[in-house]
């Protein structure tokens, strides 16, 4: 069985000021219904594909990791515990090195972030099985979508040779590229999209954390072997914890390694990362508007208006995002939706 690896511990800045410190964008509600982590639980759901899931997150998300599993009456295998922010580099060192303990280095084990609305149906598990294939035969393989618009958010993929089986090299993985080159890319054809979703066969993987972020692995190493067991949790031990680097799996593995392999995958895909990808998701008026909660809208267009508590009015705008909380309130142009992670630094900066 593939053992699914859910990434939970991201703090989605993007998304102020509904996305908090204390409340990130997985653990909302951000369209009704379940939250984007919930709904990633289920796309594991399958029993005779699936073991129940490892989640990783932060320490302070641990309570919203077990209640919201709870809700929804989802089994997890565990919850690892990270005791500081440290990207997904070496959280996925240890979510490896626990699964090799466990399963040995022949496991298979599948990646998910959960902050990404799929559609689970037919074409994405014929995606997930054709991955399954290719890291058996030792690739560390990603999800590639078709890009639609030149964004800077997500790692570009250039597809090589054919592999077999729906897989491909990887010539070159670009991660975050800027806008310059993200059109470049765009339109020089053949790049698919990072989906932030990988495959991963825990021999090779951890063969390739050794050789390119040896930090990594023994930071995540040494806080495995002194972690703390506390209730249905695992503490990662924070001294060690502390002395890995800060640096995403996308800048320390994709893109250096030549083991990775890439699956077009034509699936339904969404990265719920900033409000402009909210307003793609949303159901838009005549006018082009998406709103929800209290909110009344005139002569406003292509807009995004959010209130769940206090009333919100916008008049004469368009191409905005309005987006009241009970104690903030964010209203930026949609373009630069991207850069609402620097006004997050900027408003810390001041406290
Ligand atoms: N456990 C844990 N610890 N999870 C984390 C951490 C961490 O320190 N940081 C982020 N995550 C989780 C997030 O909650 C999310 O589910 C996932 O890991 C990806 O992190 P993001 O911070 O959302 O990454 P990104 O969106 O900027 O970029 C990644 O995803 C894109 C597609 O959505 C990259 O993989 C890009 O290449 C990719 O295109
Ligand atoms: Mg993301």
């Amino acid at each position: 069985k593939i053992i699914p690896i859910i990434m939970a511990g991201g703090m989605g800045t993007r998304l102020w000021p509904l996305s908090r410190a204390q409340a990130p964008k997985q653990f909302l509600e951000l369209l009704g219904g379940k939250t984007l982590f919930q709904r990633t639980l289920e796309r594991v759901s399958d029993g005779e594909l699936y073991t129940a899931p490892i989640v990783l997150t932060n320490a302070e998300f641990r309570f919203l990791v077990a209640e919201q599993a709870r809700l929804i009456d989802h089994p997890l295998a565990k919850i690892m515990l990270e005791p500081v922010v440290r990207n997904t580099a070496p959280a996925l060192a240890v979510a490896a090195l626990a699964v090799e303990r466990e399963y040995g280095e022949g496991a298979v084990m599948q990646v998910l972030a959960s902050d990404h609305e799929i559609a689970a149906n037919a074409v994405y598990f014929d995606c997930v099985a054709k991955a399954r294939e290719a890291a058996k035969a030792g690739r560390l393989v990603t999800f590639g979508i078709t890009p639609s618009e030149p964004a800077t958010g997500y790692g570009y993929i250039e597809a090589g040779e054919g592999l077999g089986g729906g897989a491909f090299a990887v010539k070159q993985f670009i991660e975050k590229p800027d806008r310059k080159k993200a059109e470049a890319l765009l339109a020089a054809g053949g790049h698919l999209w990072n989906s932030g979703m990988f495959m991963l066969p825990v021999g090779p993987f951890l063969k390739e954390l050794r050789r390119l972020a040896p930090a990594v692995l023994e930071a995540a190493a040494r806080s495995l072997e002194a972690a703390k067991h506390d209730l249905d949790f695992e503490r990662l031990d924070p001294e060690t914890f502390a002395t890995a680097p800060d640096i995403s799996i996308d800048y320390a593995v994709f893109e250096k390694t030549p083991i990775a392999a890439v699956v077009p995958s034509p699936i339904d895909w969404s990265d719920l990362g900033s409000w402009d990808s909210v307003w793609k998701l949303g159901a838009r008026d005549e006018q082009g508007n998406v709103s929800d909660g209290r909110t009344t809208l005139l002569d406003t267009q292509n807009s995004l208006v959010l209130s769940k508590e206090i009333h919100v009015a916008v008049q004469g705008l368009s191409d905005v995002a309005v987006i009241a909380s009970e104690d903030a309130v964010y209203v930026g142009r949609m373009e630069d939706s991207q850069n609402v992670g620097k006004l997050v630094k900027y408003l810390a900066s001041k406290e």
